[in-house]
């Protein structure tokens, strides 16, 4: 199988998954997405696994999860927020078309504030959301090869900005 067409990075509710479906719409393929292979393969939802096994454990998964859906998936990817944190993943993530979809804090709040469902954004979302894209905002910029903010835009728009960025609109 070949390598993603597309690969989505960036912060949690940053619309990954939708604007990964409105993409492979467009392309005419399918959408992958890792958090999902990870709900499916453990059979309980992600934020079980954190409290459960704790995020390093998760981590280790989501990795696994990556490297698999690199190998086997041609279509779009859509990764876990998190997933840049590990080295190797980043490693196998350069010279693919990686798109960092980037919110700001207001943004951020907006979308996932409330979302118990995620569990690094439970207590004290503003600043937990702030400390994380501190230390995430350079590894999303080292593997991507185009940025797309998506503050005020609609899905269908970044998807747009998303086939601009990479010279995939007439493909
Ligand atoms: C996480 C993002 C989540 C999920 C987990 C951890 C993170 O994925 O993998 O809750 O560390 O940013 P989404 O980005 O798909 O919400």
């Amino acid at each position: 199988m070949s390598a993603p067409v597309v690969v989505l990075v960036g912060p949690m509710g940053v619309g990954k998954t939708t604007v990964g479906e409105l993409l492979a719409q467009r392309l005419g393929t399918t959408c992958r997405d890792t958090d999902a292979d990870i709900v499916e393969a453990e059979g309980r939802p992600i934020a079980d696994i954190f409290v459960e096994d704790g995020e390093e454990h998760f981590r280790a998964l989501e990795a696994a999860a990556v490297r698999a859906a690199l190998a086997e998936h041609g279509g779009v990817l859509a990764l876990g927020g998190g997933s840049i944190l590990d080295e190797d993943t980043r490693k196998l993530l350069s010279g693919l078309p990686v798109v960092f979809l980037d919110m700001d804090v207001a943004e951020a709040v907006k979308r996932v504030g409330l979302d118990t469902a995620r569990p690094l954004l439970a207590v004290n979302p503003r600043r937990q959301w702030r400390e994380l894209m501190e230390a995430r905002r350079p590894l999303y910029t080292e593997v991507a090869r185009a940025v797309v903010g998506t503050e005020g835009r609609t899905p269908e728009d970044v998807a747009d900005a998303v086939l601009d960025a990479l010279e995939l609109k007439n493909a």
